[in-house]
């Protein structure tokens, strides 16, 4: 089945060679075609270019694109969006001026989730999850990471994995799957952390290799949740069983979780909204990718990642919602552009290089998805017809995208 868009106002992100990530000052370089065709074939890309050099295809389906924009889907390097329930009530205790650590501290946060989690059913907690996933397609993502951590239980945490494999076999999104057991201490361990991090090496981590029920390993390295003593010791065991870090790291602390994440390889290294310069050094001796959650830092008003700092620096940045119940309940990627250009002075040119081939890159899914390149999957947005890509984040709010087709399907 092949489907020719005619008359494209602009392809953005088109490459003809495909590349990892952008870095740097080449993050303010997106390439794009004016009055374009594009040419798909089942699930992938099979030609592009100018108008003028269209081909004449007898057997596609035509779509005329004319004011409109198309672009590779969102790349979403960082989510928890299977979860249950919702955490409402602690929205309206931080609005009447409680910080989100005063909230954990009373039993609130993740604590909170994880109860929620352990009451609702494998089934139910797989339609809440698949409701989420269904809006963030129709939001323009087309490839996410989903993590566990709202179990931190040898059963819930598999119930979560569980579910995310569902939601990979169920749907056209890509999907990768962390294991982020160790995003806080259950109340049962309280006083005895090390057998929880016992457990999560000993029990859960063979069984997740076996079943292959993730492809990454997280922990939430920060004061007053997992040390970096913690962290090497989960990510080294993680390492064993063939799972790749990528950690949350310096939300609130700068605390040498940084280096840790570096010395076991982490693939990404995400939030930095505390970042040191010793910090900045690291990571550009590395292959991670930073990523910034700029919706996280909007929800709990905290600071905004530098990400004009780490992009001086020469570091590439992927930019990721954190869809959550607690800190982020929101997976709204255009809302994450806009944010990201809005409050972090990026352009949105360096905010769509983030949100595509770099996010792409933290999830490993480079060769894939990310840009307009021959061979790579027919994940698209078709927005509807608007000024230039720019649109996107300057009207923040508003929804711009008509369609999204996912492996070539319209969804
Ligand atoms: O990435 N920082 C740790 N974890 C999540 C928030 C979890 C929650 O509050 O439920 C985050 O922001
Ligand atoms: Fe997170």
């Amino acid at each position: 089945m092949k489907i020719l868009f005619k008359n494209i106002k602009e392809l953005v992100q088109v490459r003809t060679e495909t590349i990892s990530f952008v870095s740097g000052a080449d993050m303010k370089t997106l390439p794009t075609i004016n009055n374009a065709f594009l040419l798909i074939e089942d699930d992938k890309i099979i030609d592009f270019g100018e108008m003028s050099i269209c081909p004449h295809i007898n057997d596609a389906e035509i779509v005329d694109a004319s004011g409109r924009i198309v672009m590779p889907t969102w790349c979403d390097s960082h989510t928890h969006l299977v979860y249950a329930g919702n955490r409402e009530g602690e929205f309206v205790d931080k609005i009447n001026g409680l910080s989100y650590e005063e909230i954990a501290n009373r039993g609130g946060g993740i604590l909170n989730s994880a109860r929620k989690l352990s009451e609702t059913t494998e089934n139910e907690l797989f339609e809440q999850s698949k409701e989420r996933l269904h809006e963030i397609i129709e939001q323009g993502t087309g490839s996410v990471e989903i993590k566990s951590g709202y179990g931190l239980s040898f059963d819930s945490e598999l119930k979560m994995l569980r579910v995310i494999k569902r939601l990979k076999e169920e749907s056209d999104i890509e999907i990768k799957a962390t294991f982020l057991g160790a995003h806080a201490v259950p109340s049962e361990y309280n006083d005895n952390k090390a057998a929880y991090l016992k457990m999560l090496i000993d029990d859960l981590m063979p069984i997740i290799s076996e079943e292959k029920l993730a492809e990454y390993v997280d922990i939430f390295c920060e004061t007053g949740y997992f040390s970096v003593a913690d962290t090497e010791q989960i990510l080294e065991a993680g390492q064993k069983y063939g799972l790749v870090p990528k950690i949350h790291v310096n939300q609130f602390n700068s605390i040498g979780g940084v280096k840790a994440g570096i010395q076991y390889n982490a693939l990404s290294l995400d939030h930095l909204e505390v970042l040191t310069d010793e910090d900045i050094a690291e990571i550009k001796d590395s292959n991670a990718m930073p990523v910034a959650l700029p919706s996280c830092s909007y929800f709990l008003s905290i600071p905004y990642t530098p990400a004009r700092k780490i992009i001086s620096a020469g570091l590439p940045l992927a930019l990721a919602s954190d869809f959550n119940p607690g800190s982020t309940p929101s997976g709204n990627m255009n809302f994450v552009v806009a944010t990201a250009c809005i409050k972090m002075k990026i352009t949105p040119e360096e905010a769509i290089n983030a949100a595509t081939i770099n996010g792409a890159y933290a999830m490993g899914l480079e060769h894939k998805v990310g840009t307009i390149t021959v061979g790579k999957l027919a994940n698209l947005m078709i927005t509807k017809p608007i000024n230039s890509y720019a649109s996107i984040p300057y009207n923040f709010g508003s929804s711009k995208i008509e369609n999204v087709y996912l492996r070539g399907i319209r969804q």
